[in-house]
């Protein structure tokens, strides 16, 4: 497993991140903390050193299957654990003409930073990420005050690094709070469907600098070539509203367009899906959604290979794809 820098936290960090919103067991379903205890456990054979979690994944349940399984690791320094505040009016995205009182009144993140302190069993958060944002709020008469709170935090040792969760398909809306010395890691959608973080965000980790933490790289599930137009997800699960009606059939004849590219270099869709994101020196991390063993072995193994060649990338190009599926 490579490592790189999550900008100036000076983390060092495994290449593959875990991605822990699964292990909520809410909004996924399938799995269950069994196979979720195991594949934490698989992560850490394989040199995994960054997990990121949020306390609304399953009211807090994932952060506590965490800090149960990896307690030790990250007491002793070798895992780093990235949390998130929820917004109090539980609105994915954040929205501009939201007042920042109804999102996150200083009260909240601080209680919240409590909650996942005690759900995860330490004394500090690695990494405590604002789970929605809003350039417009900079502009919020509140902002200050909730400022100079995070700031605290930070002063008491309770969060050592703040990082923003960037809204859905849309770099361009925190561009602004993250040249605030502040925020030090941007979490963000970057997958080869969604390339938007190229065109400024990635430009403004090059001068900051910012860590970048890539999430949703297989656009939750499509990239992995395992959602067919057949494809049934269990009672319950929130990908039947993100992948329904014809959208199954389109995002399998699209994860087959991009099979045709696999070859000697590139093996499987999970490993090109994980490799285009490595491929970008500006990507400090990637953090796909794992809840298997078999899957944290397969994503692991993807490091090592390396970033794709320029013929690859270059095709690769031509499979971007402009979409946002996620309820509004
Ligand atoms: N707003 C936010 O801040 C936000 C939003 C979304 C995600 N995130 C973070 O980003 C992480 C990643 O995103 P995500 O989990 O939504 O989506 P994702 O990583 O794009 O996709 C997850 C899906 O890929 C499957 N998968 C993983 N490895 C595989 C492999 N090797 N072969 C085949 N299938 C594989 C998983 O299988 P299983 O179904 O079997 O587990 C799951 O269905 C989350 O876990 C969370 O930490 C943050």
């Amino acid at each position: 497993m490579n490592s790189r820098t999550l900008g100036p936290t000076g983390y060092s960090v495994s290449e593959i991140g875990f991605g822990g919103w699964g292990l909520g067991a809410d909004m996924w379903r399938g799995a269950d903390d069994a196979l979720a205890r195991e594949a934490l456990r698989a992560a850490v054979d394989q040199g995994v050193t960054f997990f990121d979690t949020a306390l609304a994944y399953g009211s807090g349940h994932s952060e506590r299957l965490i800090g149960e399984v990896l307690r030790d690791h990250i007491r002793a320094g070798r895992v780093r654990i990235a949390t998130k505040v929820p917004p109090l009016n539980e609105e994915w995205p954040g929205r501009a003409n939201r007042p920042l009182a109804a999102v996150f009144p200083v009260r909240h993140i601080a209680a919240s930073t409590e909650t996942s302190l005690q759900n995860l069993g330490v004394e500090a958060l690695s990494l405590q990420q604002l789970h929605v944002w809003h350039d417009a709020w900079l502009d919020d008469p509140d902002w200050e005050t909730c400022y100079d709170r995070m700031g605290r935090l930070k002063r008491e040792g309770k969060v050592l690094h703040w990082g923003i969760s960037i809204n859905d398909h849309a770099p361009e809306t925190a561009l602004r709070v993250l040249a605030d010395p502040l925020f030090e890691t941007a979490q963000v959608i970057y997958n080869i469907y969604d390339r938007s973080p190229e065109a400024a965000l990635f430009g403004l980790a090059r001068t900051k600098p910012l860590g970048i933490i890539v999430r949703v790289p297989f656009d939750e599930g499509a990239l992995t070539g395992q959602i067919r137009s057949t494809t049934v997800f269990p009672p319950g699960d929130w990908r039947e509203e993100y992948f329904k009606g014809d959208r199954r059939a389109e995002a399998e004849r699209r994860g087959k367009a991009l099979a045709g590219l696999l070859d000697a270099e590139v093996e499987t869709l999970p490993e090109l899906a994980l490799r285009f994101c490595l491929s970008s020196p500006a990507v400090s991390t990637v953090i796909p959604g794992m809840r298997r063993p078999a899957h944290v072995r397969q994503n692991a193994a993807a490091s090592a290979k390396g970033p794709l060649s320029p013929r690859l990338l270059s095709q690769l190009k031509g499979h971007a794809w402009d979409k946002n599926w996620y309820p509004d």
